[in-house]
């Protein structure tokens, strides 16, 4: 078992690794009662390991896809921890890949103004991003997680086993965020050489090898905390976690969030960030290549260019850009990147 502590403000949680059991989990909700919400994907396939849960405490069996991080689904997990009676001191332990664990936190952040959270996460992307760093959400009508609340976790368990029944699609949506730190890395302050990490153990990294798995996954929370730490809530540093981001947000608005999965459209944006800033002079012709053949070596989606015109209009109505200006993070140096305010691309 390896035990990480994130050192959050205003909070520190452990990170446990290992094999997760329902009274592992247990064991971190100490109050007297809780509700398990549970992806109904990974309800099904980890049965046996989870059904114990039944005893101790409530379970909500969450829908799988995007579309069910939704107010009606946020209103039932409420409505299901009020009729347990779970006060001040329970918890709410989410257990699925980012949408259960962002709608549980939401969740967990308003009920009673807060209650604990224990993140159980079972997909690459949400062990290596969504569980950690405090952010929860829900999404609207007009746009995904524009209602939402920083609330840390009390304890988040991983458990590279459950990483095993993941489509080939989930996985790889994972290790589009995977390159993402290996290319932000020095910037966050890490030393840990991700992107030589990833040169060395592609194979291993594709094969799902726990212990590569459990040392990759580790690196990524380190530097995703590293940046958490020094800027909780999105005010200048942890801008430089959505490297890809605003070009993949408008992949996935252009594609009303069907065709491709949020990490598949990251992987992409990356790609374009690493045009733009060799366009702008930002970077040699050696890192731009490096970087082409170090992403190929995961075997990333290839997504069509879109028309200019309608991405732009996405990426200027992105919530991180203002003022006409759109803000993209690129890269200028070996795992090094800036944030640049961009009239037009
Ligand atoms: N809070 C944050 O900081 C943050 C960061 C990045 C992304 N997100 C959010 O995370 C969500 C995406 O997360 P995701 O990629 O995990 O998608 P997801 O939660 O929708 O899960 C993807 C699919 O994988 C299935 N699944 C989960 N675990 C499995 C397992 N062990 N075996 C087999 N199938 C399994 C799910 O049932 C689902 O069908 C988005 O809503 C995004 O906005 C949040």
């Amino acid at each position: 078992m390896i035990n990480v502590q994130i050192n959050e403000k205003p909070k520190s949680y452990p990170i446990i690794f290992g094999g997760v059991s329902a009274e592992k989990i247990l064991s971190f909700a100490d109050g007297y009662k809780s509700l398990a919400v549970i992806s109904e994907k990974v309800y099904k396939l980890y049965k046996q390991k989870l059904s114990p849960l039944e005893n101790a405490c409530r379970i909500f069996i969450l829908k799988d896809g995007e579309k069910e991080k939704n107010f009606k689904n946020y209103k039932k997990i409420l409505d299901a921890a009020m009729k347990t009676g779970l006060s001040r001191k329970d918890a709410i332990i989410a257990i699925g890949g980012g949408a259960a664990g962002d709608l549980a936190g939401f969740a967990a952040a308003v009920y009673m103004r807060g209650i604990d959270l224990i993140q159980v996460p079972t997909t690459l992307l949400a062990c290596v991003d969504s569980s950690v760093g405090g952010k929860t959400a829900v999404n609207t009508d007009y746009g995904k997680n524009l209602i939402g609340a920083f609330h840390q976790p009390k304890a988040v368990l991983i458990d590279v086993d459950f990483l095993t029944t993941l489509d080939d699609k989930q996985f790889k949506t994972g290790l589009g965020e995977v390159v993402k730190y290996a290319f932000i890395e020095k910037s966050c302050g890490g030393e840990y050489h991700l992107i030589n990490f990833l040169n060395e153990n592609s194979e291993k990294i594709l094969r799902r090898d726990p212990k590569i798995l459990t040392q990759l996954i580790e690196i990524c929370i380190k530097l995703k905390a590293a940046v958490v730490q020094r800027d909780e809530k999105e005010s200048g540093l942890r801008r430089i976690l959505n490297l890809g981001h605003t070009y993949g947000h408008a992949i996935e608005k252009e594609t009303r969030y069907k065709k491709y999965t949020h990490g598949e459209a990251v992987a992409a944006g990356i790609k374009y960030a690493f045009k733009l800033a060799l366009q702008k002079g930002l970077i040699d012709k050696d890192y731009a290549f490096f970087a082409d053949d170090l992403m190929n070596k995961f075997g990333f989606c290839e997504i069509p260019e879109f028309p200019a015109k309608r991405m732009i209009a996405h990426m200027k109505g992105d919530k991180k850009s203002s003022g006409g200006k759109i803000t993209f993070i690129l890269p200028v140096g070996c795992a090094e990147v800036e944030a640049f305010e961009i009239d037009d691309v």
